[in-house]
């Protein structure tokens, strides 16, 4: 396992359309633990493989931050300070996603980045999905899904088509949010 580096806007590999998994062999179970360990590093709740420049349909979400003191964590977090109590991890992982039946309803999340980092904006997305993927050893599964999970599970899908949050912005609240990341880049 190894922590992978990040890509960060406005890196043209993100912009890579990912392609579907077809072998569902070791080196895809190294990808994925690579993906895990570089997501609980930063720490973020969610991370796609091309974030890491491998343009493969694959994904990863976490929402349960197992560091009680961590900092807020990026992707999709509601903008508030969680007091969060220990929790256990809980690793999953999405094989060629596909969202089968968006609501109607929507719902806005203050959401963030690992490849636009300390950038928060409010976006909004399907209130609920039906969701269909595949897991590590290519086994179907379908599930319904709500609330932060059906939020950054889309968030982290926008990913394999290209699409960052900040894309769902109007084109002056994304060009305040790339020239905020550039201040702080030349800040650091
Ligand atoms: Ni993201």
């Amino acid at each position: 396992m190894a922590i992978r580096e990040i890509l960060e806007v406005p890196d043209p590999r993100l912009k890579q359309i990912s392609a579907p998994v077809t072998q569902f062999n070791d080196e895809l179970r190294d990808l994925v633990a690579d993906l895990f360990e570089t997501m609980y590093d930063a720490p973020g709740i969610g991370l796609a493989a091309v974030q890491v420049g491998v343009p493969l349909r694959v994904l990863v979400i976490d929402l349960q931050p197992e560091d009680p003191d961590a900092e807020p964590v990026a992707c999709a977090h509601d903008g508030h300070h969680h007091h969060h109590q220990p929790t256990k991890r809980e690793p999953q992982v999405f094989i060629n996603p596909e969202i089968l039946a968006p609501s109607a309803d929507l719902k806005v999340y203050n959401e963030g980045c690992l490849s636009v980092p300390e950038m928060y904006a409010e976006v909004e997305r399907p209130a609920r999905i039906r969701a269909r993927w595949q897991d590590l050893d290519g086994k179907v599964h379908e599930e319904d899904m709500d609330g932060l999970m059906a939020t950054c599970l889309q968030h982290e899908m926008d990913h394999l088509e290209g699409i960052l949050f900040i894309d769902h912005l109007s084109r002056l609240k994304r060009g305040m949010v790339l020239k905020k990341l550039e201040k702080l880049r030349r800040a650091a």
